[in-house]
């Protein structure tokens, strides 16, 4: 996998915009290419301003959302009413205000009272969507990174970030809510490029480490992401690029 490609940007609003370019032009790019565009889209708070960017009248016309498949990256074992959903939060500042509803949207049912039910049947449905796939051929994966290093619910320490096999596990997180779904490795693995989207002091020094060749004693979730293409992309505002990367 060749090295990320790193942005520093002035500030979180400046992340969002950028992020919100690049997907559309990787939407335009592969609906010309495969007739398609397989999104996975990232929980937490970090995306919302670029969800919110994307359902802005002008730039959602010019998205092809009718043949955009798009997918969660992880969800907490929650409701999908409930405030910490990943999906409410796409629902409230992407989907609600789209004028033109996505092909597909696979959410994941994070309200299943057992996650491994709920994993097996989100992997199920991926694999319906892309048979015989070695690994889900996903375009664009966005990605946020916590201040521990973890990515989508690939926490450092547990078993779902050694999942060797399956596209879908059982995360757990050191805080509420605990348990969570989430593509793993392997599934991550299947993307043609991988976004992350970082912003904030208190990830400075995990950036440095995952991203800008800080020792550190062992890899972060984050930086084992390898896409199949090896194009990963991370755009930080200088927050969280500290004195680490070049603004
Ligand atoms: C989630 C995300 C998670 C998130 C990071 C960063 O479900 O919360 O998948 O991986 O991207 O925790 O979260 P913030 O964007 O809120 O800092």
């Amino acid at each position: 996998m060749g090295s990320p490609s790193i942005v520093v940007l002035r500030d979180p609003a400046a992340v969002a915009a950028e992020g919100a370019r690049r997907v559309e032009e990787f939407a335009l790019e592969a609906t010309a290419a495969r007739g398609r565009f397989v999104l996975v889209l990232s929980g937490g708070s970090t995306p919302r301003a670029l969800y919110e960017l994307l359902s802005s009248p002008e730039r959602a016309s010019r998205l092809p959302w009718s043949r955009t498949i798009l997918l969660f990256g992880d969800e907490r074992c929650v409701p999908p009413d409930h405030p910490e959903s990943n999906y409410r939060m796409v629902e409230k500042s992407l989907l609600r205000r789209l004028s033109e509803a996505p092909g597909t949207v696979l959410r994941i049912e994070g309200e299943d009272p057992d996650p491994s039910r709920a994993a097996a049947r989100y992997e199920a449905r991926l694999r319906e969507a892309f048979p015989g796939e070695e690994a889900p051929p996903l375009d664009l994966v966005l990605l946020g990174m916590g201040p521990d290093g973890h990515t989508a619910s690939l926490f450092p320490g547990t078993a779902a970030v050694e999942e060797r096999s399956r596209w879908v596990a059982v995360g757990r997180a050191p805080s509420p809510p605990v348990s969570r779904i989430t593509l793993t490795l392997p599934a991550l693995g299947g993307a043609r490029r991988v976004l992350f989207l970082i912003t904030g002091a208190a990830k400075s020094r995990v950036v440095a480490e995952a991203f800008g060749g800080l020792p550190h004693p062992a890899r972060h979730p984050c930086e084992r992401v390898a896409p199949r293409f090896g194009a990963v992309e991370v755009l930080l505002d200088e927050a969280a690029a500290g004195g680490a990367f070049a603004a």
